[in-house]
């Protein structure tokens, strides 16, 4: 049996006609920048996220850059964050003139460790930038209260973590100044290219984030800022906004199918025999709500690299988030940090093993990945 680590045709097939309708209405109207379709999505996206304004924008890489611009990052300034997330949460800081400084993770969720970010608050500190790595909300209320004290301003980065909720059933992305989203095509919410959003309750940067988008100039062609292009497509809003009502149900069967991996591997000797471990979601305040919303689900296993070529070998599909931790990346080097110096993320970097994870996988396909999974490590 075939698994592969995403299927999006399951999702895409039973919504065919009316994503065609929508990307015709878009057509009909020849309306391709902005636009309604745009204005509907951040309204209905931004609620979603407890927050009161929403701006749509072509990546969660560039919500994640507008935002830094809009706070005013630049050169000397240092933003904290995390080494293990996707690149482009450090690569924005750096593209500004700005130092990420990283601060090593939490061995249980592998997100920023509230604990160790006072130590790398120097006088030069002017944001912090959690991720709610794989779809689940780093330690917010810590984290939100030494940037109070500091008055720095809480940058979210929850690309992977659209409806995720925190404590109190709070979201991912409404919680801190600004969130950042991306609805790459793997995402929880993904559209049919790149796009992304940014998410706030502050108005005056929304507004500030609206302006830089469309390259600072207010009215055309008269410039009161430097942007740039960080428009998101009408025809992938139009997508989103057909999408967007099932978001919830998606969510849901995820979590099913990350209850159902529990369950399986639990019933495995693998645990015991090998050290595998299934990280629990732990902001789990009861069984509802989205306290994790699965947009990855990961294992730590010991030998991963073996265990990952036996899966492709029986048709399994399964990634690493991520191979290398970002203060070891080779452009990093001269930021001068060496192996040891942040050994939770390293130490899952070398562990980390994502499984497929989809709304539409079957009970079937979950009950193969851990029988295989069993079969290797059989001697
Ligand atoms: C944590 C994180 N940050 C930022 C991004 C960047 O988003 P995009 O690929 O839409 O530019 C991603 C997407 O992969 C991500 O996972």
């Amino acid at each position: 049996m075939i698994v592969p680590l995403l299927d999006l045709s399951a999702q895409h097939e039973p919504i065919r006609k009316e994503i065609l309708a929508a990307i015709e209405r878009v057509i009909d109207k020849n309306n391709y920048i902005l636009g309604e379709e745009v204005k509907t999505l951040e309204q209905n996206v931004a609620s979603y996220c407890q927050a009161q304004f929403g701006i749509g924008v072509s990546s969660g890489t560039d919500a994640l850059l507008v935002s830094l611009m809009a706070l005013g990052i630049g050169v000397e300034d240092e933003v904290i964050t995390t080494p293990l997330s996707f690149f482009a949460t450090a690569g924005c800081i750096t593209r500004l003139g700005a130092k990420p400084v990283f601060v090593d993770v939490d061995p249980v969720t592998l997100n920023l460790d509230p604990e160790k970010i006072k130590a790398a608050i120097t006088s030069r500190t002017r944001a912090i930038l959690p991720v709610h790595l794989y779809g689940q909300c780093a330690d917010m209320d810590p984290i939100l209260s030494i940037a109070a004290k500091y008055d720095l301003p809480v940058i979210e980065d929850a690309a992977q973590a659209i409806g995720a909720e925190y404590r109190g059933g709070r979201r991912a992305g409404g919680m801190g100044n600004v969130g950042c989203l991306s609805f790459f095509p793997s995402k929880n919410l993904g559209s049919m290219g790149d796009g992304g959003m940014v998410v706030t309750n502050d108005e005056a940067l929304a507004d500030r984030v609206r302006l830089l988008r469309t390259q600072g100039g207010r009215p055309k062609y008269y410039h009161k800022a430097v942007g740039g292009n960080f428009r998101l497509d009408t025809l992938q809003a139009s997508i989103l906004n057909v999408k967007l009502p099932y978001l919830d149900r998606w969510t849901s069967m995820r979590q099913h199918n990350a209850v159902q991996y529990e369950k399986l591997f639990g019933e495995s000797d693998l645990s015991e025999k090998i050290g595998l471990r299934v990280p629990k979601a732990v902001y789990r305040e009861s069984n509802v709500g989205h306290y994790h919303i699965y947009n990855q689900f990961i294992l730590r296993v010991p030998n991963r690299d073996e265990l990952r070529s036996y899966l492709k070998e029986q048709g399994i599909g399964s990634e690493i988030y991520y191979p290398v931790p970002l203060h070891l990346q080779e452009c990093y080097q001269s930021l001068g940090y060496k192996a040891g110096d942040l050994p939770e993320a390293e130490k899952a970097c070398q562990e980390n093993l994502g499984l497929p994870i989809y709304p539409e996988l079957t009970k079937d396909q979950q009950e193969t990945v851990v029988r295989v999974a069993e079969n290797f490590y059989r001697d």
